[in-house]
């Protein structure tokens, strides 16, 4: 009965080991390998770089404290998506994809589409390629928001999640997006907007300005504002949507809990405990990040996380 186990040790042994030139260790790695395929739609390539859309909104937000972080990054996506309403063929551009899973999402909830991410960050694009080659109908480009290298009417749909309040002029973003979409088009921007005009006295708060600093950002546009440019590009705007009680609540509420925890020796240990990881981060480390956390709860009484629709006249 234990015969097959010497045969095929000796198998083993008489097999000729590769020569390494022969090897393309990078194809475990892209998609040609279908289990890696599928462990990057679920785990593997945790590359979103937005805050999530988390379960338990408002004054349950502290429940989230159990839930998957890239999990409610994918739904955030995917929400976004919804928005978007692709249909079969059509030509989808992600404007500021990161690390490029966004539009990897879009193609593989939409198969038939053709998908252009782009990122002003070469190192984003590059990690993008590596993780989501082999994907047909999907590529990337390094390029900027505001000065869109595509041409007129060259695109069914424009998303663009989490990112414009980067841009140093959202306007101009706006007038490109239109430029590039054929009449009908679909523009979903997702991004925070202060709650009114009023709200823009606010810019200079010291408090404002931390989170400026640590995000490299200008201004916010105000909910009004957005439609206003909106308008001035050529857009209908169809509807807005606020998020922010499941995207900034939540997450202003685990860093708080966070923050907690590490300003005490106890609480380090608890995180010590639950991540070992977390050793890492030193008094300093915790004491900068309890004044992010303030910061950020300023920006979060004075804003709204929103998702804007709108439509090419
Ligand atoms: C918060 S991340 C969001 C990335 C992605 N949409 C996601 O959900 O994972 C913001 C992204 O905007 C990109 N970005 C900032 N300014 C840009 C610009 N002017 N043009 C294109 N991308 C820009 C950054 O490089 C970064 O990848």
């Amino acid at each position: 009965m234990s015969i097959d186990f010497p045969i095929t040790h000796n198998r083993c042994i008489e097999t000729e080991p590769q020569p390494a030139a022969q090897m393309n260790v990078a194809e475990s790695y892209d998609g040609t390998n279908v289990v890696f395929r599928a462990l990057r739609l679920a785990t593997w390539g945790p590359t979103l770089l937005n805050l999530g859309y988390y379960p338990f909104a408002g004054g349950l937000s502290f429940l989230n404290v159990m839930s998957n972080m890239e999990l409610a990054q994918q739904r955030l996506v995917r929400k976004s998506i919804e928005l978007l309403q692709v249909s079969p063929e059509d030509r989808v551009l992600d404007v500021a994809c990161g690390r490029g899973k966004s539009s990897f999402m879009v193609q593989a909830l939409h198969p038939r589409t053709t998908v252009i991410g782009i990122d002003l960050l070469d190192r984003n694009v590059q990690v993008a390629r590596t993780l989501f080659d082999q994907v047909g109908g999907l590529s990337y480009r390094v390029g900027n928001a505001m000065d869109l290298d595509f041409q007129d009417a060259s695109f069914d749909r424009v998303m663009c999640l989490e990112a414009a309040f980067h841009f140093p002029d959202r306007q101009r973003f706006l007038r490109e997006a239109a430029r590039v979409l054929r009449p009908g088009g679909r523009l979903v921007v997702v991004d925070f907007a202060w709650n009114s005009d009023a709200e823009r006295i606010h810019r200079d708060d010291p408090e404002t300005r931390i989170v400026r600093e640590i995000w490299q950002w200008s201004d916010f546009s105000s909910i009004p504002e957005y439609e206003r440019i909106g308008r001035a590009a050529g857009f209908r705007l169809i509807s807005s949507h606020d998020w922010s009680q499941q995207v900034t609540r939540p997450i202003q509420t685990l860093f708080e809990q966070l923050s907690a925890l590490g300003g005490t020796s106890w609480g380090r240990r608890v995180l010590a405990w639950i991540n070992p990881l977390y050793r890492s981060f030193s008094i300093e480390d915790w004491d900068q990040l309890a004044h992010a956390v303030r910061g950020h709860e300023h920006v979060r009484c004075l804003s709204k996380y929103m998702a804007f629709v709108f439509e090419k006249r």
